[in-house]
């Protein structure tokens, strides 16, 4: 079938009351990973790139392997998304590139790590949704910014200091006209996100709550929301890893969120743990090889376990044949009758 937008798979997830996990991907093991675990679960998919990982693929590599998989998967709606568009820039070139949906993350200036205005925000929010929304491409904003610059992207500090406004959020829906709301509630990107298992006082589920409340029609979005599991973490360090003691967030707080409004969970660390743990354990216990197959195809196989029990917990599964997908066309009409 045809790449599907964003807004799409949100609309049929809120109808169906479940989330939708946005799996970061830098190469073809990543991208090869969700599609076996789409099929394998019968899940609609969100295949998302920051940035970063169009620069390491040189945009037109990844792009190509997302086309492949769409390819060879026909049975999977699959949405290309830009994740943390820094710019009206990096998404306007996401657009021409062929990306089905757009994150324009102007809770941060361009550099990804200073807070912007709220002022800003808008602008350069509404300013993305009016060129997307002319092509039928599917908009992300976020109000409030993540804690952590672990991977570039966040105003560091602990991710409490600029949790999300509910008022604000309110205001930014309505001069923005998005489609997808991302908010802070205290998570941060990368494997550091709290130092023990997170209660109320750093995990703001409330005011996930409150904000769904609001607004009940917006599809919520939570990112940094790896689950950073101790088998992941202990099997690193099992085989000649570094990492400190660390929590991410528990899924059964993300199952919370998703009765709540969230449809998209943004995940990308728990596969870089899988992906690495493989890979450290092939290279402690057989030093010798040194076919890169030998520890990529582990590696790939690691992270669909991850993935595919993400789309089991997240309530995905099971729904990739629920509707047909629509084209960018329908929505540019679609968005024209609902301005
Ligand atoms: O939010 C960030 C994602 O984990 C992607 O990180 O910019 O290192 O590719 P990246
Ligand atoms: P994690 O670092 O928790 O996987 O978050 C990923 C993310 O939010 C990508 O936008
Ligand atoms: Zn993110």
């Amino acid at each position: 079938m045809p790449l599907v937008t964003l807004r799409q798979l949100l609309d049929e997830a809120a109808k169906g009351g479940y989330g939708v996990g946005a799996f970061n991907v830098n190469n073809m093991e990543q991208i090869q990973a969700i599609m076996e675990a789409a099929r394998e679960t019968k899940s609609p998919v969100i295949v998302q790139a920051s940035r970063g990982a169009r620069a390491y693929s040189n945009d037109n590599f990844l792009y190509h392997l997302m086309l492949a998989a769409n390819e060879l998967y026909p049975e999977i709606p699959m949405v290309l998304h830009l994740d943390h568009g820094n710019s009206f820039d990096t998404c306007k070139s996401a657009i021409e590139l062929g990306f089905t949906s757009v994150m324009m993350d102007g809770s941060l200036m361009a550099d990804g790590k200073t807070p912007s205005t709220f002022e800003y925000n808008v602008d350069v929010t509404r300013r993305v949704v009016e060129l997307a929304h002319s092509k039928g491409v599917t908009v992300e904003g976020e109000i409030g910014t993540l804690g952590g610059i672990e991977d570039g992207h966040g105003a560091g500090g602990t991710g409490l200091e600029h949790v999300t406004d509910p008022d604000q959020a309110v205001e930014f829906v309505e001069k923005t006209g998005l489609d997808a709301l991302a908010i802070a509630i205290g998570t941060s990107h990368g494997a550091y996100k709290f130092t023990k298992k997170p209660d109320g006082s750093v995990l703001k589920m409330d005011l996930l709550i409150e904000i769904h409340k609001r607004l009940p029609t917006t599809h919520l979005v939570m990112h940094g929301s790896s689950s950073v599991p101790k088998d992941l973490q202990d099997i690193i360090n099992k085989y000649g890893g570094k990492l400190k003691e660390t929590w991410g967030v528990p899924v059964e707080e993300i199952q919370l969120g998703i009765k709540n409004g969230v449809r998209k969970i943004n995940v990308d660390t728990d596969n870089r743990l899988a992906i690495t743990g493989a890979i450290r354990k092939v290279f402690a216990e057989t030093p010798e090889k040194f076919d890169p197959r030998d520890y990529n195809k582990p590696a790939r196989a690691a992270m669909q376990k991850v993935v595919a029990q993400r789309m089991t917990q997240f309530g995905q599964a099971g729904h990739a044949s629920d509707f047909q997908a629509k084209s960018l066309a329908d929505y540019v009409e679609f968005y024209k009758n609902n301005k």
